[in-house]
């Protein structure tokens, strides 16, 4: 009949799909959102594809169960933004078990690179170290008493900010770095440790680190209700890391000094992996995704862009 003529074809057009799970972090950022939404263009049915999305709320136990759905339900291809650097070994063998290819993308994980099939994201110990770079760069041989608010504990995107950013403060003994806490990545995280940072440390410091935008919006916040004034005319050296479109436009106001890039766009180089993978052709191993970096107008850097009204015309996320 054509009922079921037309369930045939639906059926085998939805088995051409290829089946990809996407064990995302969690929504706790601008940038994690350009991401998801990157996915979610690029993994479209239009394009070939099925995408299992879950949202994994930043809950490191909830991300494994995720991951073990996906291998339970047989897809082609789990892709894992990892939330923890740690604990990935036995899920993993799992999936190799089960013949499924794993790209961890984003962040980075500690497991030997036999367990996975390929790793894509960007270098965040750079980033750390453009940041360390352009302060030095900036502040001359001035001393530095700095604050840092960190990003989620056991996240590689906050364990390589924070090492590579250490790796320039120990070349320079007129920094002293005052206290580092986690605001989690999210805004809220960022206004409470710097209200509290403020309490501790008011009148002693002149530079606060925010290892994302959106803590770097919570800590902007928690310095205007204490009257302390931050960025190129102010009292407080601001460095953010991501530079999405909100962090690049505190930048152009000259409220961000220096916002080190974090590129969330990567899943067509996801996508891109996965067709080799489809075809039986070699595929990069590791594939990292470019960063740069952006500073007020009026600051001219080695490290780093002068921000302009066209650059954050051209920054959609
Ligand atoms: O892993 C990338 C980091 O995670 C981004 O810097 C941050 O905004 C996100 O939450």
């Amino acid at each position: 009949s054509a009922v079921a003529a037309s369930m045939a074809i639906g059926a085998s057009a939805s088995d051409e799909l290829i089946k990809v799970g996407y064990a995302q972090v969690g929504h706790e950022s601008d940038w994690r959102t350009a991401n998801t939404q990157n996915y979610q263009d690029v993994f479209s049915e239009e394009n070939g594809y099925e995408l299992s999305f879950v949202d994994c709320d930043n809950d490191n136990a909830a991300q494994i169960e995720a991951v073990r759905n996906f291998i339970n339900q047989e897809l082609d291809y789990i892709v894992i933004a990892p939330i923890q650097s740690a604990g990935w070994d036995t899920v993993l063998q799992e999936a190799q078990d089960a013949g499924i290819p794993v790209i961890i993308a984003d962040r980075e994980i500690e497991a030997s690179e036999d367990l996975y099939d390929a790793w894509v994201g960007t270098n965040t110990t750079n980033e750390g170290i453009t940041a360390g770079n352009w302060l030095a760069e900036y502040m001359d041989g001035k001393e530095a008493n700095i604050l840092v608010i960190e990003g989620s504990v056991g996240a590689s995107a906050a364990l390589g900010r924070t090492d590579g950013f250490n790796q320039v403060a120990a070349d320079h003994d007129e920094w002293t770095i005052l206290d580092s806490q986690s605001g989690d990545f999210t805004q809220d995280g960022g206004q409470e440790v710097m209200e509290s940072f403020i309490k501790s440390y008011e009148g002693k410091f002149n530079v606060v680190v925010c290892q994302n935008d959106n803590e770097a919006y919570g800590a902007m916040d928690a310095m205007d209700a204490a009257g302390i004034t931050y960025g190129v005319d102010g009292d407080v050296t601001l460095i953010s890391f991501d530079a999405t479109h909100d962090g690049l436009q505190y930048t152009l106001d000259g409220k961000i000094n220096c916002d080190v890039e974090c590129n969330p766009i990567q899943a067509e180089v996801v996508a891109g992996v996965i067709q080799k993978m489809e075809a039986g052709e070699d595929y990069d191993k590791t594939t990292l995704v470019e960063d740069s970096a952006f500073v007020a107008p009026g600051i001219e850097s080695e490290y780093a862009t002068t921000m302009t009204e066209d650059i954050l015309a051209g920054r959609a996320y």
